[in-house]
């Protein structure tokens, strides 16, 4: 009898996507990665066989492209889960090129929720995000918080995609689906054999902060010190990308060993502490005795305020939580971006 035991991992060669696979593997799961490279390299898969003893299998395609997944999952009867992770991220591109990130996010997600069906694949972790809150009124969020209106394409695609997913199952009861609304991701894996790839001039705070602290940018500029913050920086809520990477584990496991329950769940995946950038650069700062050069500027458009996670029904119901403290956090992080360094 076939073993089913794979987890078919969209987008795994990525940032979140690659760290996920890890703690897949060492969890005992085969995963399979489809991913079409856009923005990550078939190198990751090195460092992942390096981290964890095994090779994922990775096939490069588009999962916009339905005739080519629909062949890819005809030939792949082991696999019981699909997390979605493909999808095109840069908030500024997205406002530029809005139907680029309709046609990658939502096409995508639309073709894989149907071979799901088409294929008898009963379990579906979707990456979300917090941007679905927007600016929340009242801090910190829970997962019954208003959504509001999604202040760029990008920011929208996730809205769409939860509400697709929802009419999904709601339409056919043997679908599960766990939607994890992440907040901030940082770091790498301790091993520095994986981490962030940033293309290009980095969006993100934190490899903005180490490629500035290793020498490859001149200086780090601080968006707004003239916020209704207490520094008057913005603030979030920085999670540990091993520390998401295993709230996908547990997702996947939880909808295995409920095989019988109908489940359509949105949980926030974050600390539940809130730290602004002026902090986030000091406790930098601290822990690794590098002082990036800084300097403030005007806000960036679109920049939410602040926001940080109540995470007490992921801690309660999933059994999960964030371990990591920041300082290591930001080791990771540094101590990867100084094994890029090294490669050069
Ligand atoms: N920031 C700077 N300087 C920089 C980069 C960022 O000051 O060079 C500030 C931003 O203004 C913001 C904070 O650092 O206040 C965090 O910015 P990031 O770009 O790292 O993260 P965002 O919170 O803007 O965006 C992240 C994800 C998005 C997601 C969003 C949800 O990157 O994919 O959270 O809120 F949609």
């Amino acid at each position: 009898m076939l073993m089913k035991n794979k987890i078919l991992v969209t987008g795994g060669t990525g940032y979140i996507g690659s760290h996920t696979v890890v703690e897949l593997q060492n969890a005992g799961f085969d995963v399979l990665i489809v991913d079409n490279l856009s923005n990550s390299s078939p190198d990751v898969i090195n460092g992942i066989e390096k981290i964890t003893g095994k090779k994922p299998e990775l096939i490069v395609a588009d999962c916009a492209d339905i005739t080519k997944m629909d062949e890819i999952f005809s030939t792949q009867p082991a696999i019981v889960a699909i997390i979605h992770f493909a999808a095109s991220k840069a908030v500024g591109e997205s406002v530029e090129k809005p139907l680029l990130y309709y046609r990658n996010n939502l096409l995508s997600l639309v073709n894989m929720l149907e071979l799901s069906l088409k294929y008898g694949i009963h379990n579906f972790v979707f990456s979300s995000s917090c941007t679905v809150y927007g600016q929340p009124e009242i801090l910190p969020v829970t997962e019954s918080s208003p959504i509001q209106e999604a202040t760029s394409p990008y920011g929208n695609t996730k809205q769409i995609a939860e509400e697709i997913i929802r009419d999904t199952v709601r339409a056919n009861s043997s679908l599960k689906a766990i939607c994890l609304r992440y907040f901030n991701p940082i770091g790498a894996h301790p091993s520095a054999l994986i981490g962030e790839l940033p293309n290009g001039v980095p969006n993100n705070l934190v490899p903005f902060i180490t490629q500035t602290a290793i020498g490859l940018r001149e200086c780090l500029s601080i968006f707004g010190n003239d916020y209704n913050t207490p520094d008057g920086s913005c603030i979030r809520d920085y999670i540990n990308v091993v520390d998401l990477a295993k709230a996908h584990v547990v997702a996947v496991k939880r909808m295995l060993d409920n095989k019988n329950k109908q489940m359509l769940e949105f949980f926030n995946i974050g600390t539940g502490k809130g730290l602004s950038v002026l902090e986030l650069v000091h406790v930098f700062e601290e822990t690794t005795g590098v002082k990036p050069r800084y300097k403030i500027v005007g806000r960036r458009a679109g920049d939410i305020e602040q926001i940080w996670a109540n995470a007490s029904y992921a801690n309660n119901e999933l059994g999960w939580r964030a371990e990591e403290a920041i300082t290591d956090t930001l080791l990771s992080a540094w101590k990867w971006e100084q094994a890029l360094a090294s490669k050069k």
